[in-house]
């Protein structure tokens, strides 16, 4: 259960002990036609809604990127550099992992994906807390740190580690297999969010969580590089992901740079039927 200050959510963030995967299958297509209206909904195939099921994602027909050659720049130099910037103590995502890890509920079994996982910085806590009955998707886009990654696993021996090469606009996970997503420092880096947060809401089991950790943005206070770098601030992000079928749960521990937020992909259950 979730201790300390953040007990409310712990109802939200519990988890089923969906059964471990071992391999990646194929990507599932993503939206199968363009109806008129950008947010016309466009579910995959295999997700449309069950009788009782969650509604299916709303996947935003041909959305354009919002932010070209974003993640380019990781493309550049020796990994290294990026494990000393993204792992270093001045980053308060790094400094702070022990409040955000709290909040995220881990328990043994649970499946869980980092989804831009980086170099990993939260990745192999999260394989820790799961256990070997338990599940991490390490999920990315940057090959160097898809072998990085990849290499981890091997050294560190985290056998419930799978590392998953996704595209810009598809997570490339299971359908309905992922009690718990984290996007921590990484919604700011996608080129295509609401195609993108479709992929992850499919990937979700039903009552799954996907929490938000991204760099406060206010014209008036941040600091340039936040607004030259980060393109929406916390209430637009919140926005764009409830857009996709999201609901919205609540904000995590209080940082200073960072916000957390959580949301919860609907169970598709009546209030009446609980
Ligand atoms: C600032 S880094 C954060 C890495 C890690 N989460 C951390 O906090 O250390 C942003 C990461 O998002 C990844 N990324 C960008 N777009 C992505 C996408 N569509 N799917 C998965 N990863 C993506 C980048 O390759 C990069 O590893």
């Amino acid at each position: 259960m979730l201790r300390g200050p953040w007990a409310g959510l712990c109802v939200l963030l519990a988890c089923a002990s969906t059964p471990p995967a071992t391999e990646i299958p194929p990507p599932a297509p993503v939206a199968t036609s363009a109806p008129a209206g950008d947010e016309a909904a466009a579910p995959r195939p295999s997700a449309r809604r069950a009788p009782q099921g969650p509604p299916p994602p709303v996947f935003p027909a041909n959305e354009a990127s919002v932010r070209p050659g974003v993640n380019d720049a990781y493309r550049k130099g020796p990994v290294d550099r990026f494990v000393a910037r993204f792992e270093g103590p001045d980053r308060e995502v790094a400094a702070h992992k022990s409040d955000i890890l709290a909040f995220l509920d881990l328990r043994p079994k649970m499946v869980v994906a980092d989804v831009g996982a980086g170099t990993g910085l939260y990745t192999f806590d999260l394989a820790e807390a799961v256990g070997p009955d338990g599940r991490v998707y390490a999920v990315d886009v940057t090959p160097s740190f898809l072998d990085h990654l990849r290499t981890q696993k091997a050294q560190r021996d985290a056998s419930n580690v799978t590392v998953v090469a996704a595209d810009p606009k598809d997570a490339h996970l299971p359908e309905a297999s992922v009690d718990l997503a984290l996007l921590c420092d990484v919604y700011h880096h996608l080129e295509y969010p609401r195609t993108y947060l479709a992929s992850v809401y499919w990937a979700l089991r039903p009552g799954g969580t996907l929490v938000i950790v991204d760099f406060r943005r206010d014209p008036k206070t941040s600091p340039e590089w936040v607004l030259s770098h980060v393109r929406a601030g916390q209430d637009d992000v919140r926005a764009e992901v409830e857009s996709v079928g999201f609901l919205y749960v609540g904000e995590g521990p209080p940082l200073s740079q960072n916000y957390v937020m959580a949301f919860r992909k609907p169970t598709g259950e009546s209030a009446a039927s609980h």
